[in-house]
């Protein structure tokens, strides 16, 4: 089977597809066979920096979620030909991830999607981005169908998908761009209030509302925090703006009065919530956004899209055989 495998950091011009064996099943891993994935920053972060750390195994195989079917499982709860996504959990980091086209992945990280609809493309863009932007908008900010919410960081593809569910179901929604380019875009899925956030937000903002979905991060969170309702909830999920951290933090001054602070970490996904997740996607017939599609034979093209921010949205890579000949 072919995979491509990481021995240090290197750029995207250097990844190369190895021949190697088709990993066996064990106890609580299954393989997968691997239909598609999304492609996430962490990634191109992965393979220029961090692998040099001591503490990653290498080589190393890249990805942090997948879409495919099970291969083998010595496991009861899973079956050959159970269609899965799997995502996160040291996926692609601490154990060999989804840019191969056999994975093998621990259980826990595995979860059956039998239920859905969606073609594997669609369901490629789905895994870590619907997850995170699931997990943010009902169990941190417990949104709600007669809510107010400001997504600032709306055109990525994280931005996206949470404005998708929110309109979907019933929400009022502002969104921020830093683009005037994308406006229209933000309209066309139904974003109530395009905000241009460049130099006065403040202003074109204007109003306050019930949650907000921080996605450029630090920088603008507690300028965001100013314009919630009381009770209402920031959920700090996204670090666009590259910022990483609050430096001089006061939480007394900083949040105010009877409004709440939270947050949203991918990294715990369970089969319960992407039930949940699949349930409203069928429920709703969300047909996720894409961006731009490859073909496995391409990941140094896609690799490099990634990196220099050129995927449109969410990437998507196709790995199966019969499935490339349909690009
Ligand atoms: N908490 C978690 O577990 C978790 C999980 C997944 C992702 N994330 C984070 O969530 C964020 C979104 O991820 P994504 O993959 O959806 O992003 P993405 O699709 O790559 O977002 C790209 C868009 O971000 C906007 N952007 C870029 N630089 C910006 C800046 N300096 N200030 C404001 N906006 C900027 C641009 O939109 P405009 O041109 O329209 O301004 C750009 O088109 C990232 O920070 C990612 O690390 C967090």
């Amino acid at each position: 089977m072919k995979a491509v495998k990481l021995y240090k950091s290197c750029e995207a011009k250097d990844i190369k597809i190895e021949e190697v064996e088709i990993p066996k099943a064990k106890e609580n891993w299954v393989v997968v066979k691997v239909m598609a994935f999304g492609m996430n920053h962490s990634e191109a972060l992965f393979r220029k920096f961090e692998i040099d750390n001591d503490y990653f195994e290498k080589p190393r195989v890249p990805g942090i979620e997948c879409v495919g079917i099970i291969e083998e499982s010595l496991d009861n709860n899973f079956k050959k030909g159970d269609k899965v996504i799997a995502l996160m959990g040291g996926m692609g980091r601490s154990f060999d991830g989804s840019y191969q086209e056999y994975a093998l992945l621990p259980i826990k990280n595995v979860f059956k999607v039998n239920n859905t609809n969606l073609d594997w493309i669609h369901l490629g863009a789905i895994p870590e981005t619907y997850f995170t932007a699931y997990g943010s908008l009902f169990q941190s900010l417990q949104l709600k169908e007669n809510n107010s919410l400001l997504v600032r960081g709306g055109t990525s593809a994280l931005g996206i998908s949470s404005i998708i569910m929110a309109k979907n179901l019933g929400c009022r929604v502002i969104a921020t761009t830093t683009d005037e380019n994308k406006i229209d875009y933000l309209q066309y899925l139904g974003v109530d209030k395009v905000i241009v956030d460049k130099n006065n937000f403040k202003e074109q903002m204007n109003e306050k509302v019930d949650k907000i979905l921080e996605l450029v991060g630090a920088r603008t969170l507690l300028e965001s925090m100013n314009f919630l309702n009381e009770g209402g909830i920031c959920c700090h999920t996204g670090l666009l703006g590259g910022v990483f951290e609050l430096n001089h933090f006061d939480p007394i001054k900083d949040i105010p009065n009877g409004t709440y602070l939270t947050g949203f970490y991918s990294n715990y996904p369970t089969q319960n919530i992407i039930d949940e997740m699949i349930d409203f996607i069928n429920t709703y017939s969300i047909q996720p956004e894409l961006g731009n599609v490859y073909s496995f034979d391409d990941i140094i093209k896609a690799s490099e899209d990634l990196e220099f921010g050129r995927t449109n949205g969410k990437a998507v890579v196709v790995v199966d055989e019969e499935l490339k000949k349909t690009l």
